[in-house]
């Protein structure tokens, strides 16, 4: 259902890889409800190509940028306000890669160049990029950004590694930024921690199949969907929501609150 909440708004979508993609979900919705923006992966993801099919159902253009590089950020933070005709309303932070996980390094045998590698990737960019839209004055007044996490971040779930800290860390910058960004321009930063969902980088987690039905029997809503995910980022970038800043808001069908469930005691 769509009723134009985002009409006249500009914005960025970081990572959409393929149509599991929280970010491409993203994109649909916003399209649906009126924005206009850029998509953006690294240059490597680029060649799978899916993303050409996203951007021509959203009339969208792509900028290709490496979100740990500076240069690729300004790059696509100039040509955003270029093609959009103007200052952005919303970016969305939709990224993260271990590369610990990905060679499947056990949590207590971590390669460090790799753990910087995540840090970098899943947690520093998120600065980067808001760095980058201040120093360049990209952001209105009362636009807002966004980046994903997971509970990982407050406790512990012991294959989700060294993505724990960088999720840490991420909704630390959320927080601190959030901070400066409001006090100078009133922009609104804000941190998503979603259930666990079927996409490229949630299933790179080990026992990913058994670990999605767990939190589904923990949540009384159960987990919430990438569509779910969709829609409260849509609501986050409206002007329904424009004194929420600096959180960490937890969507996850009830998980986080929960002890347990009649559901994992097998008496529903
Ligand atoms: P995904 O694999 O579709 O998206 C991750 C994206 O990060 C990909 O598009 C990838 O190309 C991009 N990326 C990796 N390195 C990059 C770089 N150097 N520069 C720019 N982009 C880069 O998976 P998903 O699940 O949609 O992930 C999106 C976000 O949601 C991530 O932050 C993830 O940690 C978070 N999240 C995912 C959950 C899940 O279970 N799938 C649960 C909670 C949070």
């Amino acid at each position: 259902m769509a009723n134009d909440i985002l009409k006249g708004k500009r914005g960025i979508i970081f990572g959409a890889l393929d149509e599991h993609s929280i970010a491409w979900k993203v994109a649909e919705r916003a399209a649906e409800e009126g924005a206009i923006f850029t998509l953006t992966n690294a240059p490597i993801a680029m060649r799978m190509g899916k993303i050409n099919d996203l951007a021509a159902k959203c009339n969208a253009e792509i900028i290709p940028a490496d979100a740990t590089s500076i240069e690729d950020l300004e790059n696509l933070v100039n040509g955003s306000m270029d093609k959009l005709g103007g200052k952005l309303d919303f970016v969305l932070h939709s990224i993260g890669m271990s590369p610990n996980v990905r060679k499947s390094k056990p949590y207590t045998g971590l390669n460090y160049d790799f753990f910087q590698k995540t840090i970098d990737v899943s947690a520093l960019s998120f600065h980067k990029v808001m760095q980058t839209t201040m120093k360049l004055d990209a952001m209105n007044e009362w636009s807002s950004i966004l980046a994903l996490t997971y509970i990982a971040a407050q406790r512990t779930f012991p294959d989700y590694s060294d993505m724990a800290e960088a999720k840490s860390m991420l909704e630390s910058i959320a927080r601190s930024f959030g901070y400066h960004y409001g006090t100078a321009k009133h922009v609104r930063v804000n941190t998503i921690s979603q259930s666990p969902t079927r996409t490229t980088a949630g299933s790179g987690v080990k026992g990913f199949d058994d670990f999605i039905d767990f939190a589904d029997k923990m949540s009384p809503l159960g987990n919430a969907t990438a569509e779910d995910c969709a829609n409260y980022c849509i609501s986050m970038f409206s002007d329904l929501t424009r004194m929420v800043t600096m959180q960490n808001l937890m969507h996850d069908g009830g998980f986080s609150s929960t002890g347990i469930t009649a559901k994992m005691l097998g008496k529903d």
